[in-house]
């Protein structure tokens, strides 16, 4: 049979009478516009038509929770970039060109831009929350040692090569077909169906694949193809709107900057007994995610230790900036920043290896399997990784060998750490654990496949093809993967929580293992035997010696009028969470890892270079391993990215300054580490997952916080370790300047004080 084909070898043209859309910004974080005059846009050359809040056939609100969230800002700025206007042309410069003759004036009114401003004002988008377990004051008072501290974590531009972008295609009967660069697509479905007054079955949303996406268009893509949508009903033609990078980086949400601050009370051995931990997060004007991203923030501030006695605080901040949103991690990396650099600070307070401390205070057994939340750590690989990757990245040796390079050498520092990393795999919202199928066999044998899950670069399609393939006993080749789109499997999640290939996998193989049983039957009644005697395998169905070819079987079928589709469903078990008492089971099992990183700083200019990193991470039964080794080694970088090179930089009148790559730095090919060792760990899940793999989609990211703590432990050896450096996330060759520096004059102070005595 002929080679079927994922890659399309001709991209679709656009329509002929295609128009180009532009978003004009609002240029306030906070304003009134008391004048919106588009009169001259409408006239300007190749204007089709000209939207504002004021034309909008039905709703304005597209929040994907709660309401917050607006096509058009109508009559009110909340951020700096918020759309003001939309406009359709012939070409994307006449649409840009008329968008700015448009007369916009404002009235300012009093702005809230950070986390700091929005606490000194009760500024917050939902309330804030508070998990406890257990009288976290009372242990703090009693533990031997006390120690507190704040760290600042900074935010993150998702920086997808592929940018927003929709094209709305109006259909007959007044339907509308549109494609989307969304991770979400039932989500755009239903909304553009909400803005357009129409049921949800007048409007199919389609993806085909997104050019990486890592959580920035789970809601965000929403307005681009909503805006589409309406220039495209006003206009009766199909309408394409693609954000420009700059326009993009400013327009939509980006992970939430954290600001965490934290008491905690140890033992001499460094075992934490009791913990008090106040996250604040800056959600942006809207709500959008940051309800389950600050929760998830909250379930990840334990990450791989027990905290008997603790309470985690988490505000959810209201900013006059652009509302943030999910990024790879989705709060959990925030959290676990938290976490770790506590421990580090009790390590340093007691002049012990920060790897013995974490080792002290892992989860284990009888009590110790309790998260604060009451989870159960069932499958928690973490103390046997930690060994195996102490082992195989000489972690020991290195350490003396950094000891003694530190001893011989004045300004160049070096530093490591080894940190772990246990994810929790599910969403927090129950209803979004569920997903569907669609499966077709055609006569020829071939597969037709669709399913829930969209394509960013992660490689869904082809392990969920993989699965059917598998169930049906025949080469992937077989299995035609087609776009995800709401008219074949209706009411999907968005592809997030890395559990993509969890839910569609599972929902794959119910829909090819519905068409088997059906096969299976006809196969027994012409080989002889029973059937659940008959294998699927190379391609061919048999019962012990008798075989017949997987195509001759589905030709067979057909001609005995046996139903060749079906659809799939699955939905993850064992979840219960109660969100108001953050108790219960919120994932179905974690996925852990753990990385060792080495740095070198240069202590006269700040700069520095990730020498060596070894990476285990814990993959389960892999359904993949060259695509989840690539998830591991991106997921780490992008994580490296976050806490080192990349900054997002606003003005004092709330305007984003780092819009494009010139000011906003991802690592590139050369920050990738010079000596980058990744192994995949392959335990079987102990959950019956799809073929007892893991997820792998996120975890990973959070593996590059060894890096920032390689840093802050190759600025510690500057004062031989008897400080602890106060550094910041991202940990900019900047920042670790002013670290040395700061560290330096705290060596300083008792010399200067007693010169003065
Ligand atoms: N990998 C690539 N190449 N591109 C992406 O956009 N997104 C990440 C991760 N890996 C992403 C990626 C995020 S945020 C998630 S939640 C998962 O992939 C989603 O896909 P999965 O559930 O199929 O793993
Ligand atoms: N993770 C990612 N995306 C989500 C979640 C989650 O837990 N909940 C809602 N969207
Ligand atoms: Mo990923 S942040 O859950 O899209």
């Amino acid at each position: 049979m002929r080679r079927a084909r994922q890659d399309v070898d001709k991209v679709e043209a656009e329509p002929r009478d295609l128009l180009h859309a532009f978003v004009r910004l609002g240029e306030r974080a906070h304003a009134r516009v008391t004048r919106l005059d588009v009169s001259a846009v409408a006239g300007s050359p190749g204007v089709a038509a000209v939207m504002t809040a004021r034309e909008l056939p039905f709703e304005n609100d597209i929040g994907p929770v709660l309401p917050g969230d607006k096509v058009f800002a109508d009559g009110l700025v909340e951020y700096w970039g918020q759309s003001l206007f939309a406009v359709a042309a012939d070409t994307l410069e006449h649409a840009r060109e008329a968008a700015f003759r448009a007369t916009v004036e404002y009235e300012d009114l009093p702005a809230i831009l950070t986390i700091e401003e929005a606490l000194a004002h009760g500024s917050f988008v939902l309330p804030t929350q508070v998990l406890r377990r257990g009288a976290p004051a009372a242990a703090i008072a009693r533990a031997p040692h006390r120690l507190s501290g704040r760290l600042a974590v900074g935010g993150q531009e998702h920086f997808y090569l592929e940018g927003q972008v929709a094209m709305a295609v109006p259909r007959e009967g007044g339907t509308m077909l549109v494609h989307s660069s969304t991770q979400a697509p039932s989500e755009v479905q239903h909304l553009v169906a909400k803005v357009l007054g129409l049921p949800a079955s007048a409007v199919t949303v389609e993806v085909r694949r997104m050019g990486g996406a890592f959580g920035g268009k789970e809601t965000q893509a929403t307005p681009v193809a909503c805006v589409a949508a309406l220039l495209a009903w006003r206009t009766g033609r199909p309408v394409k709107l693609r954000l420009d990078r700059d326009d993009d980086m400013i327009f939509t949400g980006k992970r939430h900057d954290f600001a965490a601050e934290w008491e905690v009370g140890f033992d001499a051995d460094g075992c934490i007994r009791g913990l008090d931990l106040v996250l604040a997060s800056r959600c942006g004007f809207s709500p959008d995610l940051s309800g389950a991203i600050n929760d998830r923030a909250m379930l990840h501030a334990d990450n791989c230790y027990y905290l008997e006695d603790v309470s985690i605080t988490s505000h959810r901040c209201k900013t006059n900036t652009v509302s943030n949103t999910a990024f790879r991690g989705f709060g959990g990396p925030q959290g676990m920043m938290a976490i770790e650099w506590v421990v580090d600070a009790i390590a340093r307070e007691l002049r012990q290896d920060p790897l013995q401390v974490r080792r002290r205070n892992f989860y284990g057994r009888g009590r110790r399997d309790l998260t604060p939340y009451e989870m159960k750590v069932e499958d928690f690989v973490i103390p046997e990784l930690v060994d195996e990757l102490e082992r195989s990245s000489q972690y020991q040796e290195r350490r003396r060998d950094i000891a003694r390079f530190n001893a011989a050498s004045p300004w160049q520092k070096r530093g490591i750490a080894l940190t772990p990393v246990k994810f929790g795999i599910s969403f927090t919202a129950l209803q979004m654990n569920q997903a569907g199928a669609l499966v077709h066999v055609y006569t020829d044998g071939s597969i037709h496949l669709n399913h829930g899950g969209t394509e960013m670069g992660q490689g869904l399609f082809i392990k969920v093809a993989q699965v059917v393939a598998d169930e049906l006993g025949v080469g992937v080749e077989r299995v035609q993967i087609t776009a995800t789109t709401t008219d074949q499997v209706p009411n999907t999640s968005p592809t997030a929580a890395s559990s993509g290939s969890d839910l569609n996998g599972k929902a794959a193989q119910a829909a090819a293992r519905t068409i088997r049983k059906r096969l299976a039957a006809c196969a027994a009644a012409r080989l002889g035997g029973k059937p659940e005697e008959v294998t699927f395998a190379g391609g061919k169905a048999s019962v012990g010696r008798r075989s017949i070819d997987f195509a001759e079987l589905a030709a067979l079928a057909h001609g005995e009028r046996v139903s060749l589709s079906a659809t799939g469903y699955y939905r993850t078990p064992r979840l219960h969470f109660d969100r108001k008492r953050h108790r219960g089971r919120p994932f179905y099992y974690f996925a852990c890892g753990a990385a060792v990183s080495e740095v070198q700083i240069d202590t006269l200019t700040g700069e520095y270079k990730v020498r060596r990193v070894d990476l285990l991470h814990d993959c389960g039964s892999s359904l993949n391993p060259a695509i989840d080794l690539g998830q591991v080694e991106g997921g780490f970088v992008q994580g490296m990215g976050w806490l080192t090179s990349e900054e997002l930089w606003w003005d004092d009148a709330g305007r984003l300054g780092t819009h494009a790559p010139s000011t906003y730095k991802i690592p590139a090919c050369g920050d990738v580490p010079e000596d980058f060792r990744v192994t995949l760990l392959h335990a079987p899940n102990r959950q019956p997952s799809i073929h007892r793999s893991k997820a792998v989609g996120e975890p990973p990211l959070m593996l590059g916080i060894s890096v920032f703590h390689a840093l802050a432990d190759a600025v510690a050896a500057v004062g031989d370790h008897r400080l602890s450096p106060r550094l910041d996330a991202p940990a900019t060759p900047e920042r670790v300047l002013l670290a040395v520096e700061e560290l330096r004059a705290r060596l300083a102070e008792p010399v200067l004080r007693e010169v003065a005595e």
